[in-house]
């Protein structure tokens, strides 16, 4: 059976687009709603050139995600660059089925505040020699829920908060539907690496990615 998603967006949608990629027709899992928090989303225009229904949601109003998302049968919820908090009644009712993708290695340079470039910026002001990519299981709190998958991207001499952005941004765009495609398989999501589909990923992405956490509905703690 096809998995439901829906996708939430904010802005400019690349990491939808990639999904949109390797969720090509006959694949397991298919994007069905496109939701964002911001009728100007640039990332709007990728829903809209596949005739993918694209809904702009009250962040606050937890009804209508629920009702949304119920009437469309989601199966998998996934924030793609989605920039505010999931209503809480939305997160239990869709425990272990809500995936993020962050810009860098959780539970480092996560939570309130820490999105875009802000991310990049304060890793190179920090002197880390390493940020990445962390695919997590969403709860009630910025960038907490237990961690899917992760991969390391090096920082290197002379980067700059764009540059390293850039490079972060195309790992997510392998890791991510790595990870969905994981999920489809498995019927939920899985922590990558135990999934049937791992050799499905991208070349370069399954050898690098790393897993913190074999039981994903156990929750991390992050900052505040
Ligand atoms: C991504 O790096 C995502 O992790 C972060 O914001 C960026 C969104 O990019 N939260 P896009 O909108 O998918 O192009």
């Amino acid at each position: 059976m096809t998995m439901r998603i829906a996708v939430a967006i904010s802005g400019r949608g690349s990491n939808l687009e990639s999904l949109l990629r390797a969720l090509q027709p006959g694949a397991p899992a298919a994007i069905v709603l496109v939701v964002t928090d911001r009728a100007e989303a640039a990332g709007l225009a990728h829903a809209r050139s596949r005739n993918i229904p694209a809904m702009v949601l009250d962040p606050a109003d937890a009804a209508a995600w629920l009702e949304l998302l119920g009437e469309n049968q989601i199966d998998l919820l996934v924030l793609a660059g989605y920039l505010r908090l999931v209503p809480a009644p939305v997160v239990a009712a869709y425990r272990g089925r809500i995936i993020n993708t962050h810009p860098s290695l959780l539970p480092a340079f996560g939570g309130r505040g820490m999105y875009g470039e802000r991310v990049h910026q304060a890793v190179l002001e920090s002197g880390a020699r390493e940020t990445g990519v962390t695919i997590h299981l969403v709860d009630e709190v910025y960038d907490r829920g237990a961690v899917l998958a992760q991969q390391r991207v090096p920082v290197l001499r002379g980067d700059t908060a764009e540059r390293l952005a850039a490079r972060v941004l195309e790992v997510e765009h392998r890791l991510l539907p790595a990870a969905v495609l994981a999920a489809a398989a498995a019927g939920r999501p899985v922590v990558l690496g135990e999934s049937p589909v791992t050799s499905h990923q991208s070349p370069g992405t399954s050898h690098q990615s790393r897993t913190r956490d074999k039981t994903p509905n156990s929750g991390s703690p992050g900052k505040p």
